[in-house]
């Protein structure tokens, strides 16, 4: 199928989508590119396109958002035209000077995944789960409870149903979800001012007196999301069941955290199968509030997008020995830091034992690592800091085959695909400005 919306609207969104696949259904293949506005720019194209016996099946033109002086054409071409199209792309870059977005025609071979170019785009593949909240498998603690059931697919229909921008729909407990809530609550509470790292104890009572968080009150998402938002631009976003890991990472790079927001099952409170909300709440959410840890995660993200399969699967396993079950050196103590780790009494408490084997965190290495997912992890990775870590994963990030660079920009919340001259001009300027102001600003102090 053609994966490409950026000349369609959809809620009054303009999504961009440059990275396209080729057609097979309809026999059609499309290429974007771009032209400065000067008379015959266009005759000139057309002529490269008949000179090479090619001829067009659609044609339309937008003014460029990127670079103020330049015209986008999207074109659609008959199947036949691939043997000249390698050529044809060459003149429009060399002849031209055109900048070409890329086309995808042979999409097991280089074809750059479609990623996620707006935050409004994680709507797209946010209800893509691998298994739907209301499924749970045979082993699952609630499995023959249909009450349990049922309330998982009410949870499941409100993210299924959620859209960028919308509040998160506040859900209201029943006793016993809360009574399981404070169970776990307590008895980790105990752990945390000796377990956990400095960055989760000093967030911490922030969320009790912010969000909510205490053993008699499951906190809502909406308010948690409100939080992250003031202190890091984090925000959480209700996911129905598993995503893919690439989608779930795509997240990351818009400071978007997908999260459960149902709570696992009250026969077994200390246990759960698979993330519930005192995973998410308890583990992840308190680090999104620390910038060098939110920065960290994002970089993740950043990483992931239009990456190589063997690539997502690298990265999610160091999301997992990071986010997950990361250990990190404070002082000269080990602290945990992973979500996995802060929301399983049993698991913290093994961590900074004897038992477990210490590596230090090293992306490529940390990348390869065989993991078990039903027990205690037998090795973690000690990172020395979250500034640290994301250098370490900025660096690994650069040996990901991607035939470009991304960058978030914040005020449009949306990704820059550094592939032209001109949008790295656009990023020298952004941080032209910004270092006059750091230098007016050291001036002033001096
Ligand atoms: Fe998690």
């Amino acid at each position: 199928m053609m994966n490409i919306g950026t000349f369609k609207t959809n809620g009054g969104h303009t999504y961009e989508s440059n990275y396209i696949e080729e057609s097979t259904k309809d026999n059609r293949i499309s290429l974007i590119f771009s032209l400065k506005e000067q008379v015959g720019a266009l005759a000139r194209v057309l002529r490269i396109f008949e000179e090479r016996g090619v001829s067009l099946t659609h044609i339309e033109s937008r003014p460029s958002r990127l670079n103020k002086d330049e015209y986008q054409f999207f074109i659609n071409l008959d199947n036949k035209s691939i043997p000249a199209l390698d050529e044809i792309v060459r003149c429009l870059r060399h002849d031209i000077g055109a900048t070409v977005h890329e086309l995808s025609r042979d999409k097991k071979k280089d074809a750059v995944p479609w990623f996620p170019r707006t935050i409004q785009d994680l709507d797209k593949f946010a209800n893509q789960i691998l298994s739907y909240g209301a499924e749970l498998d045979a082993d699952h603690p609630g499995f023959t409870d249909p009450e349990y059931r049922a309330r998982r697919k009410v949870f499941a229909d409100i993210a299924f149903n959620y859209k960028h921008g919308q509040p998160i729909p506040h859900v209201t407990y029943t006793e016993e979800e809360k009574k399981t809530w404070g169970t776990v609550f307590k008895e980790l509470k105990t752990l945390y001012p000796t377990h956990a790292c400095y960055e989760h104890n000093h967030v911490f009572p922030l969320l009790e007196e912010y969000c909510g968080y205490n053993e008699n009150n499951i906190p809502q998402l909406e308010d948690i999301s409100n939080f992250l938002q003031t202190c890091t631009g984090f925000r959480l976003r209700p996911v129905a069941g598993l995503l893919s890991s690439r989608d779930f990472l795509a997240g990351l790079a818009f400071r978007v955290f997908h999260s459960t927001q149902y709570i696992r099952h009250c026969s077994k409170p200390m246990y759960t199968p698979e993330p519930d909300i005192c995973h998410e709440l308890l583990g992840h959410a308190p680090l999104f509030a620390d910038p060098a840890f939110a920065q960290f995660s994002q970089e993740i993200g950043l990483a992931s997008l239009g990456a190589p399969d063997e690539y997502i699967e690298m990265l999610a396993t160091v999301y997992w020995f990071t986010a997950e079950f990361g250990i990190c050196k404070q002082g000269e103590k080990l602290k945990a830091y992973g979500a996995g780790l802060l929301s399983s009494f049993g698991e913290l408490q093994y961590c900074l034992t004897d038992k477990p084997e210490f590596k230090q965190f090293e992306p490529e290495k940390t990348a390869k690592q065989k993991y078990p997912i039903t027990e205690f992890q037998p090795i973690y990775f000690i990172a020395d800091s979250f500034e640290d870590a994301k250098e370490k994963v900025r660096k690994f990030a650069a040996t990901i085959p991607r035939p470009f660079s991304v960058r978030y920009n914040s005020y449009t919340q949306s990704i820059e695909v550094l592939d032209n001259v001109q949008q790295l001009k656009n990023l020298a300027d952004c941080i032209n400005s910004e270092l006059s102001i750091l230098c007016s600003a050291l001036r002033k102090l001096e």
